[in-house]
């Protein structure tokens, strides 16, 4: 019970990794809201925690809308009492060619563009806005952005998703600096390649999957659990000592 009277928000908890980080600390203790776009999906996630004996509420949220948020922290602490958790997990990968394959850059639309820069950067500085005058309130809390390796290095396509979890990397510690005397931290999660819906077509491409588990030095693709045991860390006060660092998953992907 790591977690145990804590209160965690996790956007974009309804499937993937937002999903296994909902089950897992919602296990270690903590109330858990479930806010996401994919109401069916959302509700069956509370329901099973719920079931399992935990305490989760699903609440429709879209990260782009300022009044989505504000009513899910008010649903929040109305439920719940209050806050000490946020987790701003939900992100979309971004436009793709029409067979499949990256836009390169100077093909990218401004809507392209803007659309993964709204739900993977303004949607974290929108969170993360309205979730710090309860964590204040709380007397302090964890705010835990989950950005990607793609936040730290660059590929040959995904520009727009590089830019926004870029911005993610950096607004966590201008974030964490800022709050730190009122005892809110703020860490980002730099996830590698894990097998979600996110990566379905990464898994259905034998070839490409072979060749990145080769090229990942603990020989596999990752799993959402290996993700949401970083975010329990850093959402129990076994952290108490970490703001405006990096927590990089990737099965050393990016140590080479
Ligand atoms: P996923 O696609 O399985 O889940 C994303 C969740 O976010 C979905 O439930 C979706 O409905 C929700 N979402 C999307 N737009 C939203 C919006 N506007 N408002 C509310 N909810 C919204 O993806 P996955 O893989 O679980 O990704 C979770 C996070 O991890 C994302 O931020 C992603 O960029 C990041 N990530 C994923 C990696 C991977 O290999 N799967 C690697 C590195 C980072």
């Amino acid at each position: 019970m790591r977690l145990e009277g804590k209160v965690a928000l996790i956007s974009g908890g309804a499937r993937g990794m937002g999903a296994a980080e909902a089950r897992l600390l919602a296990r270690e203790g903590a109330k858990v809201v479930i806010g996401d776009l994919l109401e069916e999906e959302g509700k069956q996630v509370e329901a099973e925690i719920n079931e399992a004996g935990g305490e989760a509420l699903f609440i429709t949220l879209d990260v782009t809308r300022e009044e989505d948020w504000k009513h899910a922290i008010e649903a929040t602490v109305r439920r719940f009492g209050t806050l000490h958790v946020l987790v701003n997990n939900a992100g979309v990968g971004g436009a793709r060619a029409p067979d499949g394959g990256p836009i390169p850059l100077d093909g990218l639309t401004v809507e392209q563009w803007d659309r993964v820069q709204d739900v993977n950067s303004t949607g974290v500085f929108l969170g993360t806005k309205h979730a710090i005058p309860a964590m204040r309130q709380a007397g302090g809390g964890s705010i835990i952005n989950i950005a990607s390796i793609y936040g730290l290095v660059g590929s040959s396509g995904a520009t727009a998703y590089h830019a926004s979890k870029g911005a993610v990397r950096l607004f966590t510690k201008a974030t964490a600096v800022q709050h730190a005397r009122e005892g809110i931290r703020a860490n980002s999660v730099h996830p590698g390649f894990i097998d979600t819906p996110m990566t379905e077509r990464l898994r259905s491409d034998p070839e490409r999957r072979e060749d990145l588990v080769r090229r990942t030095p603990l020989g596999r693709i990752g799993v959402p659990a290996d993700v949401a045991y970083g975010v329990l860390f850093l959402a129990s006060d076994e952290s108490s000592f970490m703001t405006g660092s990096e927590l990089v998953i990737d099965g050393g992907y990016t140590a080479q």
